[in-house]
């Protein structure tokens, strides 16, 4: 089997400061990468910004800014987000960059000459703000105008010449393939959606634009430019180098084991890029996973709602872990789910800072009361000692698998658990009580929680990594030591060497602040 993992992030149009929801895709998206180098994968997380096309031109206007220099200063301020949000990415991708037009150039040319393109005119419905073309049955009236039914965005009618991509060949090799592939498109109530919307019949899709100038020029007739969106899902094979198909970087990475995505872009991941990619004669990404939305005072985040939520403000106010931990714990992965600040407090008091965090905290300073600092060594467990340890151990296959199916909701639970049944194995087993009477049996109790606590924070270091990495630099452990193998490998302590300081790890929030 071989132990390499692709994973990416939607690439953000830098048309404005980013959200809440961008934050949302890119943590998911981290949590997964980080597991999967846990689990002792050589991991290639992408992520960065979708430059092209009339959005982008037309916000660059609005703010009086050639293209490029907007961009650049917004691309900026998704990049540095990476690093507010503690990602993980090994490289940031931008539209604009010269290895990815050479990509999409490339694959423009693949298309041609396997007579999937041909020039016609393009009359119909298009949308700028979700830069998707729509058919007049997926259109309303609202309030005196046209709008998309599936995003509620405003359309304008287009008229222009434009070559076609003849996705409607592609019909039958793209049902055949959602039939062999079951989990490719997860999760599985979505792809339910795509496959109803392919059944239905697909119109053969416009992929050039001749009425702005913002993009990537079509090969031998600049007069047009490449459609944003086979524009932008080329971005995740540019970054392999391609169209240099025999790079290590493109044979090792490529397809993709996940696309990880928000709902509104299904559509463009599961049907467009996989029948480009057959066209095109390229292998098809693994599985698209697309989450929900996160909902700001039970309503999608927009502008004119009032109700964006800032992520790095609430960063620093709360902390990125606690954010993290909050936003995957508290929303379902595939469905919508409302945040709001009092269930984030609530989150951090009792999850983190009562559960975990105070586990962690009690511990340390009972061993540096009594144990010299340092971990005990003990030679043998009793039943309960043993049960504790065993019930994780024995449900690691399990909980490899929920991350692999991307059930980040199971694992935390169960995770969590873990911890509470730690905390409560402590207080029962009073070792408080054993100094004097039995000193080596408490030896035996707080081994065998330090044991816990390295178990616990292997498996939350992808979800809470700055506090996990806090608590193993406390403990000792060193980095080439935090991998999945070493769950249950009682050999992991010095016992001759003190613990660390272990400071407070998630403090608690106090209900005015
Ligand atoms: N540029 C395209 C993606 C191209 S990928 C080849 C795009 N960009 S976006 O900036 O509009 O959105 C990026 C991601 O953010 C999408 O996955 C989208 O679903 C996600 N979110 C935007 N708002 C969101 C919420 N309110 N909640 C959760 N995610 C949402 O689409």
């Amino acid at each position: 089997m071989s132990k390499n993992f692709y994973i990416t992030t939607p690439i953000y149009y830098p048309s404005g400061k980013p959200h809440m929801g961008h934050a949302y895709s890119s943590i998911v998206a981290d949590i997964f990468a980080r597991f999967k180098r846990l689990e002792g994968f050589d991991v290639l997380f992408l992520t960065g910004t979708d430059e092209h096309g009339l959005k982008i031109q037309n916000e660059a206007k609005k703010n009086n800014k050639d293209p490029k220099i907007f961009c650049d200063e917004i691309s900026l301020i998704f990049r540095n987000l990476t690093k507010t949000l503690n990602l993980s990415n090994n490289d940031f991708i931008r539209t604009t960059e010269t290895r990815h037009f050479k990509s999409v150039e490339d694959i423009w040319n693949r298309l041609v000459d396997s007579g999937d393109i041909y020039l016609g005119k393009y009359s119909g419905w298009y949308s700028v703000s979700d830069e998707a073309y729509y058919d007049k049955d997926e259109i309303e009236d609202s309030s005196g105008s046209k709008v998309s039914k599936i995003s509620g965005s405003t359309v304008e009618w287009v008229e222009e010449e434009s070559y076609f991509f003849k996705l409607s060949s592609w019909s039958e090799r793209l049902l055949k393939f959602y039939k062999e592939n079951p989990k490719f498109i997860l999760p599985t109530s979505r792809k339910n959606e795509v496959v109803n919307f392919v059944e239905k019949g697909l119109k053969d899709l416009s992929i050039s634009r001749t009425s702005f100038s913002w993009g990537i020029p079509v090969p031998k007739n600049k007069k047009h430019i490449i459609y944003v969106w086979l524009d932008a899902l080329t971005n995740y094979i540019s970054a392999l180098n391609y169209p240099n198909i025999d790079d290590n970087k493109y044979k090792k990475f490529w397809p993709a084991d996940v696309h990880i995505i928000g709902k509104d872009i299904l559509r463009f991941h599961a049907v467009y890029w996989p029948a480009f990619l057959f066209a095109a004669k390229l292998s098809v990404p693994k599985r698209v996973f697309s989450h929900g939305w996160i909902l700001s005072n039970d309503k999608k985040m927009s502008k004119s709602k009032g109700n964006i939520l800032d992520p790095v403000e609430i960063i620093n106010n709360y902390g990125i872990d606690q954010l993290r931990y909050y936003l995957v714990k508290e929303v379902s992965l595939g469905n919508d789910g409302s945040i709001s600040m009092e269930n984030l407090k609530n989150c951090i008091n009792n999850d983190l800072a009562n559960n975990f965090g105070n586990l962690c905290q009690r511990v340390f300073s009972f061993i540096k009361k009594n144990c010299s600092n340092k971990i005990p060594k003990i030679n043998k467990f009793n039943k309960e000692d043993e049960k504790l340890l065993n019930t994780l151990k024995n449900n690691l296959p399990n909980l490899i698998n929920l991350m692999n199916e991307q059930n980040l909701n199971e694992f935390i639970k169960i995770v969590v658990s873990y911890s509470f049944d730690a905390n409560k194995y402590f207080n029962d087993a009073e070792p408080w009580a054993l100094k004097e009477k039995n000193p080596e049996r408490m030896k035996v109790i707080i081994f065998t929680v330090c044991e816990q606590i390295k178990n616990i924070s292997i498996l939350l270091n992808s979800i809470i990594p700055l506090a996990t990495k806090k608590v193993f630099e406390a403990m000792n452990i060193n980095k080439d030591q935090i991998y999945l193998d070493n769950i249950n490998n009682l050999e992991c302590f010095n016992h001759n060497i003190e613990l660390k300081e272990l400071n407070i790890l998630f403090k608690k929030i106090e209900n005015d602040n």
